[in-house]
């Protein structure tokens, strides 16, 4: 079974983001839970991808577990076991838990993504090569597209409630929470990444960039929350195919992208939703992807003994 629609659980849901079900435990508590729905080109998909949510919240668990010393985070717990202990209502509930569920500090979230750019790629790489800045300031001249950046860039955008973020300067940044906080916003991005994609290139994974949130626990910490260094917050390339002067496979996405387009160019999708139904053998791809993800980045395979 794999799980597009979660059952619902016995606490207050908050939200419905295109991937993740986040509820309230208590005033000082999220639960977050990853599904295995997929979006591409910002539709999502009718078919879940096996195993893709618990990949999600169980690199970030990972990730969280080897930045405890460099960043204050949100994670209390990613095991089901330990999730049901601390919040006996979800005992009923494990098989919907296993893997995908994180148990969060609760905090006040700061508006602002925190983009981190190591390589030229995306939007950045559109204004980049359109006009020679990103978010209005000059980068050097030059650059070819899918380039590595050092040091990395720090690009933040506001939180849009809908529609597409929009980058903002970091002016902007400090006029919305503040020059301290601002300044700690970008030292935080900055080492997280770094760390990160120098762990990561070890592996065989380019992080080409990512998008960090930060809140305010209810002490008054800064604190690292959402998701982290994931492929759905982050673009993950092979390293064994990078090849700066063009744009790069996606590690995960690909054969979905790749099959997405083949129907837009035979004239059997529009783009937008609803999708056109996706073959096994493409979900079965993608869904081996995430997991080689998970795999090169932790240097085990994921246990899928419990998952659902
Ligand atoms: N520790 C935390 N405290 C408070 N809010 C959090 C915490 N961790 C994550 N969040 C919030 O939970 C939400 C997670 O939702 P999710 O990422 O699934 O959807 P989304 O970002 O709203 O939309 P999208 O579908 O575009 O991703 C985000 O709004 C994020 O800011
Ligand atoms: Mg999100």
């Amino acid at each position: 079974m794999t799980i597009a629609q979660l059952e619902p659980l016995p606490l207050q849901h908050l939200r419905r983001g295109k991937v993740r079900e986040v509820y309230a435990v208590d005033a000082d508590r999220l639960l977050l839970v990853a599904t295995d729905r997929v979006s591409a080109f910002d539709v999502v998909m009718a078919e879940p991808i096996p195993y893709k949510g618990a990949v999600l919240t169980q690199i970030t668990a990972w990730w969280l577990r080897h930045l405890e010393r460099d960043v204050h985070h949100h994670m209390l717990s990613s095991n089901a076991d330990e999730i049901i202990e601390a919040v006996p209502a979800l005992t009923n509930h494990r098989s919907a838990l296993v893997g995908r569920a994180m148990l969060c500090r609760r905090t006040d979230v700061f508006p602002i993504e925190c983009v981190i750019r190591g390589y030229l790629s995306g939007s950045a790489w559109k204004e980049y090569s359109a006009s020679g800045t990103l978010a209005g300031e000059s980068l050097p001249p030059n650059l070819r597209e899918s380039e590595r950046l050092d040091p990395p860039l720090f690009s933040p955008a506001t939180k849009a409630e809908s529609g597409h973020d929009e980058n903002i300067t970091a002016a902007r940044v400090a006029e919305t929470v503040g020059p301290e906080v601002a300044a700690e916003l970008e030292r935080l991005s900055r080492l997280v990444y770094e760390r990160g994609r120098a762990i990561a290139a070890e592996r065989g994974i380019i992080i080409a960039d990512t998008k960090f949130e930060f809140g305010r626990d209810r002490a008054g910490a800064i604190t690292l929350i959402d998701e982290v260094l994931t492929p759905d917050s982050s673009r993950f390339w092979p390293a064994e195919h990078y090849q700066p002067g063009r744009s790069q496979p996606s590690f995960d996405k690909q054969p979905l992208r790749d099959y997405l387009d083949g129907e837009r160019r035979a004239g059997r999708w529009n783009g937008d939703a609803p999708p056109p139904p996706l073959p096994d053998a493409v979900v079965r791809a993608t869904s081996e992807r995430y997991l080689d993800a998970y795999r090169r980045i932790t240097g085990a395979a994921l246990d899928l003994s419990e998952l659902s």
